[in-house]
């Protein structure tokens, strides 16, 4: 709502002279005092890094949606030393009948490493709300895991995810997902908002981190889909070591299904999950008038049926409401393309990464200028979305603490801590947002935000409703 920013205007008025942009500088910095130190990553030799016993044993086993609408799922793994078999087995806890699927095997160079042998297996037609167990590997090296498949898409299938960006492979990073993991809301599927390994913060981008990732983990994407979206720490763009594909070891290790949403690039594609749609975007594709990605996203946005999926969720990597100083306006040139759609469409949350620390936006838009109208400030806007930044996985890069000041009056609360989010939906009308500090007990939430389903609670509808 504007009446904070009416108020401080009025408050302007009476005190004119004063300087009140303290008082009126927006939302909450948090006065919480962390611990700044550079976060190391944990060593070749550490426990969430070992590799499973016997030969060529699958490793790095993760899986991700694989249909548009829940009932398919990709299962990847690399065997390291050959092929092996391509093959999961899977069947359903309350069934003896074990289907199979055969997958693809693929391997990449890059500079002087050469990837194991990373396979990709589609399984589809699975039943909803039900838990399946599936195997990969051969002899004595088969490996068994399992995973829940999501209720029915449809307005009222409560579901929680999870939210983790620029995670890396740091002890804080670790803390990170135990935190996500004993969380007692459950999250059932993470919203990874991009920067995964970075192992490209090593000499050659040592793709050796690539894997010590993947095997790290392993112990949660093995048993929930992790939702991918690449962010700049994927680009793995070196000219001068001959490396000139953008985004080849991300593609290569991880899949996503985005010719089920007629996307041609897996860098932007969408999923329908219990009630909420979620649309990923690349902030580092071209996204310009014409591009691929503009044409893919004019045509979905107007697919999504809010009757069907009332919650609408963005992922992106750089987010485009950021105080913060590092990454200052670094998704301004996006956010200019595309933010008339979002409050168009009336997207309900942008969850984005990238700067290292959190921040929650109130709902606003900046939609107004037009070049000589000099309307260029973010105002208070109920057709916007909620901007969430996220990008406090805990990577080896450290935190983002710097802050630009006074508080903006759009940045309803920031805290340069580590830690995840939960974006837990209940039903139709109503979902609710927390943010989790490693440093707290796993139930404490150190902020937090109801949503309310502006199409499911807007006037006109309750309107049609009552007269029908
Ligand atoms: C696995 O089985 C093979 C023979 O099929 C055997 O040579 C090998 O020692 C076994 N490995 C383990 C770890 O049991
Ligand atoms: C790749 O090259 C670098 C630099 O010469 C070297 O340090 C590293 O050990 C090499 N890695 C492999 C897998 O050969
Ligand atoms: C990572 O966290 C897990 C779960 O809390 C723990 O068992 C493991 O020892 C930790 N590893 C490192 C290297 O911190
Ligand atoms: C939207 O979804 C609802 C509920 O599934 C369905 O009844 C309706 O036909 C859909 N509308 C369109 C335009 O597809
Ligand atoms: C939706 O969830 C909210 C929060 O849990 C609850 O207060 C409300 O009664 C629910 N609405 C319906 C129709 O069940
Ligand atoms: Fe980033």
């Amino acid at each position: 709502m504007f009446s904070k920013w009416v108020f401080c205007g009025f408050v302007y008025f009476l005190l004119g002279f004063l300087n009140l942009v303290e008082f009126c500088s927006g939302g909450i910095t948090s006065s919480y005092v962390r611990n700044a130190d550079l976060s190391l990553d944990m060593p070749l030799d550490s426990d969430v890094f070992r590799v499973p016993p016997g030969y060529n044993a699958p490793q790095q086993v993760h899986i991700t949606q694989g249909d548009h609408g829940g009932r398919g799922l990709i299962i990847s793994w690399i065997t390291p030393d050959e092929p092996g078999s391509n093959t999961v087995v899977y069947w359903a806890e309350d069934s003896k009948l074990k289907g199979s699927a055969n997958g693809v095997v693929l391997t990449y160079k890059y500079f002087n490493y050469t990837s194991g042998y990373i396979h990709h297996c589609k399984i589809k037609n699975l039943k909803f709300d039900t838990k399946y167990y599936y195997e990969v590997g051969i002899g004595n090296t088969t490996r068994q895991f399992w995973f829940i498949t999501p209720p029915k898409v449809g307005p009222d299938a409560p579901y929680t995810f999870g939210l983790i960006g620029d995670l890396g492979q740091t002890y804080d990073s670790n803390r990170t997902l135990t935190h996500y993991e004993s969380n007692p809301a459950k999250g059932q599927t993470v919203l990874f908002v991009g920067d995964l390994s970075y192992a490209d913060d090593y000499p050659f981008h040592d793709n050796a981190r690539w894997d010590t990732w993947s095997r790290f983990i392993e112990r949660n994407a093995a048993h929930q889909p992790w939702i991918w979206t690449a962010g700049n720490h994927e680009l793995d763009f070196d000219p001068e070591i001959g490396e000139t594909k953008p985004f080849k070891p991300y593609t290569s290790r991880f899949f996503v299904p985005y010719r089920a949403s007629e996307s041609t690039s897996p860098l932007w594609y969408s999923i329908k999950r219990a009630a909420a749609y979620v649309i990923v975007l690349s902030s580092y594709s071209a996204y310009g008038k014409s591009t691929p990605q503009y044409k893919w996203l004019a045509m979905e946005l107007p697919k999504v049926n809010r009757t069907e999926t009332p919650w609408l969720i963005v992922l992106m990597h750089s987010p485009w409401y950021n105080s913060y100083v590092h990454h200052y306006m670094e998704g301004e040139s996006m956010r200019v393309v595309y933010e008339s759609w979002f409050v168009e469409y009336k997207v309900d949350v942008v969850f984005a990464g990238h700067v290292h620390a959190y921040e929650r936006s109130e709902r606003i838009s900046n939609i107004a200028y037009n070049i000589v109208n000099g309307l260029c400030t973010p105002r208070s806007d109920h057709s916007a979305p909620v901007y969430i930044t996220i990008g406090d996985g805990g990577n080896l890069e450290g935190l983002a603490t710097e802050m630009t000041e006074p508080q903006p009056p759009y940045s309803a609360y920031r805290e340069a801590s580590f830690g995840h989010g939960i974006f837990d939906i209940k039903n139709r009308t109503h979902a609710y947002f927390s943010w989790h500090r490693n440093q707290d007990g796993f139930a404490v939430e150190a902020d937090s935000l109801w949503f309310h389903n502006r199409y499911w609670t807007s006037p006109e509808r309750t309107f049609l409703a009552a007269s029908q």
